[in-house]
């Protein structure tokens, strides 16, 4: 199946991310993205998992579908749940796509998964220093043993603070920073696992292990 994910509007930088993911996943394997949208990044997810026959991978996005501050002056659809479930409703057919609506830090969908049964974990919803913080501490939780935690633009301060303070309290093995055009930060409960996304765009990846 070709990618059309570039016919949605969205902001999607982290695909070489989501080609290791799809690569390193289990057929079976959970994915949780906090902030799909209108579902360009997950579209582009969701495609490539179908291409790599992964299809028993279930991605669960988890957004308000109501937009960020930041969206408020752009000229979008009015009705984000519904665009997002038009632009997945393949992939939600199919059951890879399952849509979870509401805040990410509401008790009804954090209760929907249970402590140590997610692979990997995509944070790009609010990018304030608190709500940043409460992502991670939520769902830091939900990840296995030997997942991993992504988040989008480290290079906001509101989001390299967060993380730094956040992620030093934790279990964590190591920290990751992907300054290329991703800019995307990572972290996990082991190293091993960390390597594996450290391995993209020498020089401009960097783990620090703690
Ligand atoms: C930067 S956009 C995500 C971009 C998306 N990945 C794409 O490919 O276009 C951030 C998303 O986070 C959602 N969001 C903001 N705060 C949220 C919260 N507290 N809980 C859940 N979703 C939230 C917004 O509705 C918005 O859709």
């Amino acid at each position: 199946m070709k990618h059309s994910y570039f016919k949605i509007p969205g902001w999607f930088n982290y695909s070489e991310t989501y080609d290791i993911i799809v690569d390193q996943i289990k057929d079976d394997g959970k994915i949780v993205e906090i902030g799909s949208f209108l579902g360009r990044s997950t579209h582009y997810l969701a495609t490539s998992l179908f291409n790599a026959n992964k299809t028993n991978v279930k991605i669960y996005s988890v957004d308000t579908f109501e937009g960020s501050s930041e969206h408020a002056t752009l000229k979008l659809p009015k009705d984000f749940s519904s665009t997002f479930k038009n632009n997945l409703e393949f992939f939600i057919e199919k059951g890879m796509v399952t849509v979870c609506q509401g805040r990410s830090d509401s008790e009804e969908i954090l209760n929907q998964f249970k402590d140590e049964s997610v692979d990997y974990i995509m944070v790009d919803g609010a990018h304030e220093y608190e709500p940043v913080i409460d992502d991670i501490e939520n769902w830091w939780p939900k990840l296995k043993v030997d997942g991993v935690m992504f988040g989008d633009d480290y290079s906001l301060p509101s989001v390299s603070e967060a993380v730094q303070s956040t992620l030093s309290k934790s279990n964590i093995k190591g920290l990751g920073v992907n300054m290329s055009h991703e800019q995307t930060w990572y972290s996990g409960k082991t190293l091993e696992k960390l390597k594996i996304f450290e391995k993209l765009v020498p020089g401009q990846n960097t783990l620090k292990k703690n």
